[in-house]
């Protein structure tokens, strides 16, 4: 490993010490791996794809307070790594096209941005990104479900961040959709399986909130 990969774990595990809910970090580290993986598969750059991956969320509008556009940490690591002006611009330009944005139209250009974004997305998937869903939803004060609200559509980014719905509105908002939006067959191959798991969670819910045993 590179010591400006290992610079970067250091410097995550430090940035997101901060964080109350402590997740952010964890989070960080299953997406560096995740992505690693589908790097090995699809023959992509693998230093790229894992920084990437280690500052994708440095600078998240959640955590850092702006509308998160300025990447300004992730600038700072680079700098003082000494990585070249160049591909400083290409990282960061990857890094921003990575977040979902309500209508799934954000893609990075190369195949080492889409391996990142697919792997943040599939950990938005499966048993982890169902806890991950509630959580997000339990800190922000929102109902589980409320039977009577219709599932909205957001084709903008500030609508979509800025709604009060229910955590199971955001199953059918976001992540029942993130299957299809996958860039890269390694990662589509692991969104399919975790994609069922939701739609058997959801079909499990309903039974439950309906009374049925
Ligand atoms: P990521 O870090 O994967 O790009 P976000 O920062 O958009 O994702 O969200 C972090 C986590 O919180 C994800 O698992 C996402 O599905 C979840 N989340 C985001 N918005 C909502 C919401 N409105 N309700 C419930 N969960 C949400
Ligand atoms: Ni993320």
């Amino acid at each position: 490993m590179s010591s400006l990969i290992n610079n970067a774990l250091e410097f995550v595990k430090e940035f997101f010490k901060n964080d109350t809910s402590g997740h952010d970090y964890y989070h960080t580290l299953r997406v560096y791996k995740t992505a690693n993986k589908i790097a090995e598969k699809e023959n992509a750059n693998i230093e790229l794809v894992s920084i990437i991956a280690l500052l994708h969320d440095v600078d998240d509008c959640k955590l850092v307070g702006d509308d998160g556009k300025s990447l300004k940490n992730a600038k700072k690591f680079l700098t003082e790594n000494n990585v070249s002006l160049d591909k400083i611009q290409l990282i960061c330009s990857e890094i921003s096209k990575i977040s979902f944005n309500g209508n799934g139209e954000n893609c990075p250009d190369t195949l080492e941005g889409k391996t990142a974004q697919d792997a943040d997305r599939l950990d938005a998937l499966g048993a982890i990104g169902i806890a991950r869903a509630f959580a997000y939803g339990g800190s922000k004060g929102r109902a589980m479900h409320l039977p009577d609200t219709p599932i909205k559509e957001y084709t903008n980014e500030k609508d979509y961040h800025n709604n009060n719905d229910t955590t199971i509105n955001h199953f059918y908002q976001k992540l029942l959709k993130l299957t299809s939006l996958m860039n890269t067959t390694e990662a589509k191959r692991i969104a399919e399986k975790r994609n069922e798991f939701i739609l058997e969670y959801l079909n499990e819910f309903f039974t439950e909130w309906n009374g049925k045993d």
